[in-house]
């Protein structure tokens, strides 16, 4: 890839409404998420939580990462259930290029995707967008039957990193503020709701869309510098503070019995000198108590979360670095041994076992399903998830996930999450009953190197530009909803139901379609590549590329650069012009 080529070209704010609007009429779908995978969080127990303090409707949402970056990937998480968002963790090193491919998920997890591929001001403008969206979708009539009358309240999280010369930077403390105290950008983008949701354009838009961070305390944040870090976001931004701790934090020797011995993955490899690196299990304990202290004196709130992913040696090559970050079943092991050893070490101190103590635990280890309803009743909250929505489902696997959670509460005729806890822990600890039942042979299947060692399904075929088995998997595990899907048109002569499409502005060539299409070949190279932006579409030279534009006579347009020239342009026109269409009206397409 060029290096002028931006890796991500975020939709300004009138095109993602109008494309909202568009595809909910034209097919009843919003960014590709289907009807049923909206979640209603007024039916069933009540699953509110308290974030520091600030009330979510529900204890899920993204973990920041690949789902939390862009506003449309922010709304879907909202649609699907979640309602605590950690935004894409932000720091001052915002022209970084990332190797590509950076996401792994074939089994567990892996990456090595290392920063927000945005600058610092289109961050801050891809998280204002995302509440406005959320704002104007909670009172949007059309979704009232799906997401019920009130879809409570949602916290947007921020996460910044990784010292404290980048966070002290004007460039991060505008960003800081200007989430704090949003009012300037709202009014701004208030002029770009488009006339569908013209009401809006009056609206008393919340000018405080976040006064918390998670402080991300990885890819060389200093040990030392954590301390300094959250006392000065406490001291000169007012916020509330989670310090997210990594799984280092349980010692070299702990780890490497867990993940090699009792869970079996002895490919794994992991380096002293990683956990020589970050902080140490003393010094943490200490650092909790004081940072707690700290906060408590100036009226601030102050949790933890775990944890962030686990650095280890690249042993498969399918990413380019020499080191990735662990994610997934293996790591929801190791950061439960973290957490039981912590809650021993600190007795009393926090949010755990049923306890109303001071120090919330926030988490993102390996959540899934399967686990939810355990994990919730240790007394997390919130519960993150980043590895299990890049799996074949997506965004559209967060609405299965609560709804594990809420028949679990059903079952034992618990209306509140407090009820689930206490009901969870009334024969003792559970915490030492759910890490014991995760080192537990006859028990942990699930987390082992055997139980995770299924591969995704293969078929040996190469992908072609027309025509595919049309599993949609290229569609719902894409974080950015880069791909969407048509059906073929019944006149016409071409292999396959569906036909898949890649929006280019919005793809990263993270390698997860990759990874997960069945047949050979990588889907966002292979299938049409559009662009909606001139200028975007004129930098690609390197495969072919089509610019969709709108013509005269009402119709889409398609205009191929060099490497699309032949006759697929005309066919791919066909298809954007026949039933349910390009996702994105014609009046927002410029007219080449
Ligand atoms: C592709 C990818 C990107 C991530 N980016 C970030 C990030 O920007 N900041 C951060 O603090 N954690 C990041 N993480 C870590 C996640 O937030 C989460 O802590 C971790 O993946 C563990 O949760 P999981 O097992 O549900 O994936 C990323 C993880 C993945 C897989």
């Amino acid at each position: 890839m060029a290096h002028d080529i931006p890796p991500l070209t975020p939709m300004p704010l009138g095109i993602l409404l109008d494309r909202i609007a568009y595809e909910w009429d034209t097919r009843r779908r919003i960014f590709d998420l289907p009807i049923a995978r909206i979640y209603n969080a007024a039916e069933g127990p009540d699953l509110t939580m308290s974030f520091l303090g600030r009330p979510c409707a529900t204890p899920v949402g993204p973990a920041a990462g690949p789902h939390s970056q862009l506003a449309e990937n922010i709304v879907l998480a909202w649609l699907g259930g979640s309602r605590l968002i950690e935004l894409k963790t932000v720091q001052i090193l915002d022209e970084l290029e990332i190797n590509r491919p950076c996401i792994d998920m074939e089994t567990i997890g892996y990456n090595i995707e290392w920063s927000q591929e945005l600058k610092i001001p289109q961050s801050l403008e891809e998280y204002v967008k995302a509440w406005m969206i959320i704002e104007i979708l909670s009172g949007w009539d059309e979704l009232e039957p799906h997401l019920g009358d009130d879809p409570g309240p949602v916290v947007f999280d921020m996460s910044v990193g990784y010292d404290l010369a980048g966070i002290s930077t004007p460039e991060v403390a505008a960003f800081i503020d200007g989430l704090i105290d949003a009012s300037e950008s709202i009014e701004r983008l208030r002029a770009e709701i488009p006339e569908r949701f013209a009401p809006w354009r009056d609206h008393d838009f919340n000018p405080r869309i976040s006064d918390t961070v998670t402080l991300s305390t990885f890819h060389g944040c200093p040990p030392d510098e954590i301390e300094s870090i959250t006392k000065h976001l406490m001291t000169e931004h007012d916020v509330d503070v989670i310090v997210k701790l990594n799984p280092t934090l349980l010692g070299f020797d702990n780890v490497k019995e867990l993940v090699t011995e009792t869970l079996g993955y002895e490919e794994i490899r992991l380096r002293q000198s990683d956990f020589d690196a970050d902080l140490q299990f003393a010094r943490g304990t200490e650092l909790i108590g004081e940072l707690l202290d700290f906060g408590s004196e100036r009226g601030r709130r102050f949790g933890i979360k775990l944890s962030n992913t686990l650095v280890v040696e690249n042993h498969r090559g399918f990413m380019p670095d020499e080191t990735m970050y662990l994610s997934g079943a293996p790591l929801h092991v190791v950061t439960m041994t973290l957490l039981r050893r912590l809650n021993e070490a600190l007795p009393g101190m926090l949010a755990v076992d049923n306890r109303d103590a001071p120090v919330q635990v926030s988490w993102s280890a390996g959540i899934t399903r399967e686990n939810i309803a355990a994990s919730a009743g240790l007394g997390l909250a919130p519960m993150t998830v980043c590895s299990d929505l890049l799996k074949p489902g997506g965004y559209g696997r967060i609405k299965p996930m609560l709804k594990a959670l809420t028949s679990a509460m059903e079952d034992e005729g618990c209306e509140s999450l407090t009820a689930w806890v206490a009901n969870r822990n009334a024969a003792g600890s559970a915490v030492e009953q759910y890490v014991a039942s995760l080192h537990d042979p006859e028990q942990n299947e699930a987390y082992t190197r055997e139980g995770t060692s299924k591969l995704p399904r293969h078929v040996d075929h190469d992908l072609e530009m027309w025509g595919c088995v049309a599993c949609n998997f290229c569609v719902t595990v894409c974080p950015n909803d880069a791909f969407f899907r048509l059906p073929t048109p019944e006149n016409m002569d071409l292999d396959g139901r569906q036909q898949y499409f890649v929006i280019r502005e919005l793809c990263n060539d993270c390698g997860n379609c990759l990874v997960f299409c069945p047949e050979n070949g990588d889907p966002a190279v292979i299938k049409p590549r559009l662009f909606t932006n001139p200028e975007r579409w004129a930098m690609e030279t390197e495969h072919q590329a089509y610019l969709v534009a709108a013509r005269a006579d009402g119709k889409y347009m398609v205009l191929p650069n060099e490497q699309g020239a032949g006759e697929d342009g005309a066919t791919l026109a066909a298809i954007l012009n026949a039933k349910e269409g390009f996702p994105i009206p014609l009046e927002d397409l410029s007219t080449a």
